[in-house]
């Protein structure tokens, strides 16, 4: 099996599809927004990439503020609305029913039924090809009280997220794993590890490689590999080669 080479695109994927809220309480928009993305963690910084023809653009400018409003499947109809119609002729709030609170810090709205917003200011706008670039510090992040749990704890995963690839969206799948885990000892590894990818390569084994082959074909690359590795050790199969 080759590899086919495309001409340069902006095939990225998966992205967050989020709906960026612009404006204050009585005049605000929102505009769906991939093109964005974390560019530090301390100071927490995020960007959003905006074409100069969005009547949000304006309203950036302007108020150089903005949120980002993390979207849900339940949220999906609204996000691909909000990224179709322009601001300049509907009132995506109203039109949607969307629920538009305070913001904590900046005069842009939070939509409450966003499970979890980034109240942002923008500090630079940097001008690439088609899209302006709006670099902005996170000044206040908020979370709907059902995704906190006992502790405070926000857990996110409750939130039932989307991501968009390819010009389509999806529900975000089962969780595989946790930041860390190919570095966690073997015991805490395991126990990480919420299930084992489904045994797609077992059928197709070669024979002469064993009934081992065959059992192992689901194993996850890192028990099969890593195994017996302490710590950090890269991942390499006992008895190849660096490089190979
Ligand atoms: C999934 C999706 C992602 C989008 N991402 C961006 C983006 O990153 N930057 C951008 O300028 N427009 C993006 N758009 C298009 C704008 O959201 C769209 O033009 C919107 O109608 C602009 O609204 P406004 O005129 O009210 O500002 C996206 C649209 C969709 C559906």
């Amino acid at each position: 099996m080759g590899r086919q080479n495309f001409k340069p695109g902006t095939l990225h994927a998966p992205l967050p599809a989020v709906m960026a809220t612009v404006g204050d309480m009585e005049n605000s928009n929102i505009i769906t927004v991939a093109w964005t993305g974390i560019l530090s963690s301390d100071p927490p910084r995020t960007y959003i990439s905006v074409r100069p023809s969005r009547h949000s653009h304006k309203m950036l400018t302007d108020t150089a503020e903005f949120v980002i409003n993390l979207t849900t499947e339940r949220l999906a109809y609204a996000t691909d609305y909000a990224g179709i119609y322009t601001g300049a002729k509907v009132d995506k709030f109203e039109k949607l029913g969307l629920g538009k609170i305070e913001s904590s810090v900046v005069k842009a709205p939070t939509i409450a039924e966003s499970p979890l917003a980034l109240e942002c200011k923008v500090f630079d706008v940097l001008h690439f090809g088609t899209h302006d670039v709006f670099m902005a510090d996170i000044v206040n992040v908020s979370c709907d009280d059902s995704l906190l749990d006992a502790n405070g704890k926000i857990c996110l995963e409750r939130a039932g997220l989307m991501a968009y690839s390819h010009g389509e969206y999806f529900a975000l799948g089962e969780k595989i794993g946790k930041f860390g885990f190919s570095a966690a000892k073997e015991t805490k590894r395991a126990a990480s590890l919420v299930k084992s990818p489904k045994p797609t390569s077992a059928k197709k084994a070669d024979d002469k490689n064993g009934e081992k082959e065959r059992e192992n074909a689901h194993v996850p690359f890192y028990e099969k590999y890593v195994k017996g590795s302490k710590g950090r050790t890269p991942c390499r199969k006992k008895g190849t080669k660096k490089g190979k």
